[in-house]
């Protein structure tokens, strides 16, 4: 597995596997990898010749207060499991080599980006697509894979390619979960063990949203007001609980085929965020 520490060196990797007609694929990742990441470079692999996977701790993603400083890094751990899993590159560039000077540019994807999880952490997907936007054109890759773990983020990164033309396809992958249904997260490590045994149940509040749905429940206002509370009662601060129509993320009404339950909850420390689609 080749290092970069450069845009220049990833682009001269990337610009001799183009000129070799090898069809790239890029996984960004803000690293303490876990088998959700495992699985992106592994769809990667299947679909592309030479996968780049990044490394980089955002610091614009995350709002005044968040976790930037105590965000698990893990370096030597995830170079041995990207090498195992048979990645070409790994791109970790310095803090100063994706911001040389403070940004004028941003990318700001409206609508999307206040709703949900944007509510609540305001600032955070302008964070999110504006460095996808810098990752994509440092890497220029044919393809770039996302976890649908964090939906409204691939919403938005799927929203700004379209608007702005980059030329790259986005590729969502399915939500990779621990055996008691709970989602792989980096953040899950701030879980202490009472938590941990609690945290299975914000899935279980979304397969019982789901199996209303499946019974032709069409009151969604109420799914969502039993959902929240449902994890309310055993401790959980809820930030929303939520069935939108999967395609835009707009509410739900009578007509909405394709839906999609969105929760987000803090269980002391974590903030956890999981959904679950449904067709009508
Ligand atoms: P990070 O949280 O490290 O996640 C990197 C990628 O892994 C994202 O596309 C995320 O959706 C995916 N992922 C995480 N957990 C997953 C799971 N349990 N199953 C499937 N996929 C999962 O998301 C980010 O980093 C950043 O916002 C980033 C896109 C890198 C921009 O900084």
């Amino acid at each position: 597995m080749i290092e970069a520490y450069t845009i220049q060196a990833l682009r001269e990797a990337v610009a001799g596997w183009r000129l070799r007609a090898d069809r790239v694929a890029l996984v960004p990742t803000m690293g303490n990898l876990h088998d959700g990441h495992l699985k992106l470079v592994e769809i990667a692999k299947e679909t592309a010749d030479k996968v780049v996977v990044s490394l980089f701790v955002n610091p614009s993603q995350f709002v005044e207060g968040e976790d930037f400083q105590s965000y698990p890094r893990t370096l030597a751990e995830d170079m041995n499991k990207l090498q195992s899993a048979g990645v070409d590159m790994l791109f970790v560039p310095e803090n100063t080599e994706v911001y040389p000077q403070a940004m004028a540019t941003v990318v700001d994807v409206e609508d999307l980006s206040t709703i949900l999880c944007g509510r609540f952490r305001p600032g955070h997907f302008q964070g999110v697509a504006t460095v996808v936007c810098k990752l994509l054109n440092m890497a220029q890759p044919d393809v770039a894979l996302f976890g649908e773990k964090d939906f409204q983020q691939l919403m938005v990164i799927h929203r700004m390619v379209a608007d702005l033309n980059i030329p790259v396809e986005v590729m969502g992958v399915n939500i990779v979960r621990e055996a008691d249904g709970l989602a792989m997260s980096s953040r899950n490590a701030y879980l202490i063990e009472p938590e941990r045994a609690l945290a299975p149940c914000v899935y279980e509040a979304l397969c019982w949203a789901q199996q209303q749905l499946a019974a032709g429940n069409r009151n969604y206002a109420q799914i969502e007001s039993a959902g929240l509370q449902r994890l309310q009662r055993v401790g959980f601060r809820v930030d929303y609980f939520s069935i939108r129509q999967s395609g835009n993320l707009w509410s739900a009404d009578g007509d909405s085929d394709h839906l999609v339950i969105l929760v987000a909850a803090w269980l002391g420390r974590a903030r956890l965020i999981d959904n679950l689609r449904f067709d009508v």
